[in-house]
């Protein structure tokens, strides 16, 4: 077996997974105008005869203090051991291969590969590091997103009951929608491809033992086991 993640990441994963899903399911009960309430009317009902109006905003603002405050902590505490070297690894971007591996896992899990043998396509998958192309593109949109949901959410709760700041209130909420949005699109993605899709079951059980067998790893990230700083210095 080959280590593939630390506890830390480990907690801090489940711990983004849980609030994010907490936070979409009320942020989407927030949405009090039908035409933009993509669940329906009776999803901001459901909330909001549970909790009350005030109650709803006011646990969605204490969900995304809490993470907000998990989230510093961590940097501070890991940003060298591993805050970093995930923002280096997802930035490691090799546009021919990262669009070749893209376009040709769509093909395999729609067309099939012997229905791609068929039609001529290869379906070979370029080699990967530690995270593949659709990995890389989803963790990129989940650190932008996080952000921007930061950085607006911060100013929504700051200019709660100012009545002069509507201009900027109507762009943070705008900012925070948008965020909101791409990452929501891409998280049902993440969690097929991550952990549900045929032969995933060793990335599913890593993210709760930190281990996956080597040779899947051989065979779904080959260049992340011959890298100098690879997973050999951490072979059990
Ligand atoms: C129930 C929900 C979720 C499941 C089952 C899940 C599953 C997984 C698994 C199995 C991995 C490990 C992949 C590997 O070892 O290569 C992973 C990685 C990751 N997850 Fe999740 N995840 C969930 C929710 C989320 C959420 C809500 C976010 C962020 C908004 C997120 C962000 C990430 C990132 C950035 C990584 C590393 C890069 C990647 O594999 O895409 N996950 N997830």
């Amino acid at each position: 077996m080959i280590r593939r993640h630390t506890p830390s990441a480990i907690f801090m994963h489940w711990f983004n997974a849980l609030c994010w899903l907490l936070l979409l399911a009320s942020g989407l009960a927030l949405l009090a105008n039908p035409d933009m309430q993509p669940v329906g009317a009776w999803w901001p009902r459901l909330w909001n005869g549970a909790l009350g109006a005030g109650g709803l905003l006011d646990l969605h603002v204490t969900l995304g203090a809490a993470w907000l405050a998990v989230y510093v902590v961590y940097c501070l505490l890991y940003l060298r051991r591993e805050v970093l070297p995930f923002l280096r690894e997802i930035f490691r971007l090799t546009p021919g291969q990262d669009l070749a591996w893209c376009l040709r896992k769509g093909l395999v899990l729609t067309l099939g590969e012997p229905a791609m043998r068929r039609l001529g396509l290869n379906p070979e998958l370029p080699p990967q590091g530690f995270y593949n192309a659709g990995q890389k593109l989803f963790a990129i949109a989940a650190v932008a997103g996080s952000l921007g949901l930061v950085l607006s959410g911060v100013l929504l709760a700051l200019s709660r009951g100012l009545t002069d700041a509507e201009n900027l209130v109507q762009w943070a909420l705008f900012v925070h929608l948008a965020c909101a949005g791409i990452v929501a699109v891409g998280l049902p993605v993440h969690i097929y491809m991550a952990a549900l899709a045929p032969g995933e079951g060793p990335a599913l059980r890593s993210m709760f033992t930190g281990q996956v067998p080597e040779a899947f790893a051989r065979h779904h990230n080959p260049l992340w086991l011959t890298e100098p700083d690879g997973p050999g210095v951490m072979r059990k």
